[in-house]
């Protein structure tokens, strides 16, 4: 099973940004990790990050022909990119939205997700852990 890991907007700064939703770690951290879980469930899987939504529309409708399933975590633009929505709609595969923070329990804007309806699950407030989670439920799927 192919997976494509999408980490969005500002999901490069981590480290640096707010330790209590985010964490201490780099995204080379959080991708060195996805690989390493990724081996374990025999999962072929790559990540990739971009601050541009241009771009992440690309990364989008490049895996329609590259990817079987995919991990999702579009940092700000989760809250109101309805271009990101329509160029993941013609995915045909399990799509799992992750979010570091509990986005639920923050702001009222971030309770909002535009992947709403085409997610197989969502996982957040799990922090990096997360992302692991998402890849076992894929992996599950799998089997299935
Ligand atoms: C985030 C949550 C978003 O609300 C925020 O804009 C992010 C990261 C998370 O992983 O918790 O940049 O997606």
């Amino acid at each position: 099973m192919r997976i494509d890991v999408l980490n969005g907007v500002n999901l490069d700064q981590l480290g640096r940004r707010d330790h209590g939703h985010y964490g201490s770690d780099s995204l080379r951290d959080l991708e060195t990790q996805i690989y390493a879980w990724a081996l374990e469930l025999e999962l072929q899987v790559r990540c990739r990050q971009t601050n541009h939504e241009g771009e992440y529309v690309d990364f989008l409708h490049a895996a329609l022909d590259t990817a079987d399933a995919l991990v999702l975590n579009p940092g700000a633009w989760t809250h109101y990119s309805w271009a990101i929505r329509d160029a993941l709609e013609p995915f045909a595969g399990p799509v799992v939205e992750v979010h570091l923070s509990d986005v639920d329990g923050r702001e009222e804007w971030r309770r909002m997700t535009v992947l709403e309806g085409l997610t197989a699950g969502r996982v957040a407030g799990q922090g990096f852990d997360g992302y692991r989670q998402a890849l076992g439920l894929l992996a599950e799927r799998r089997r299935a």
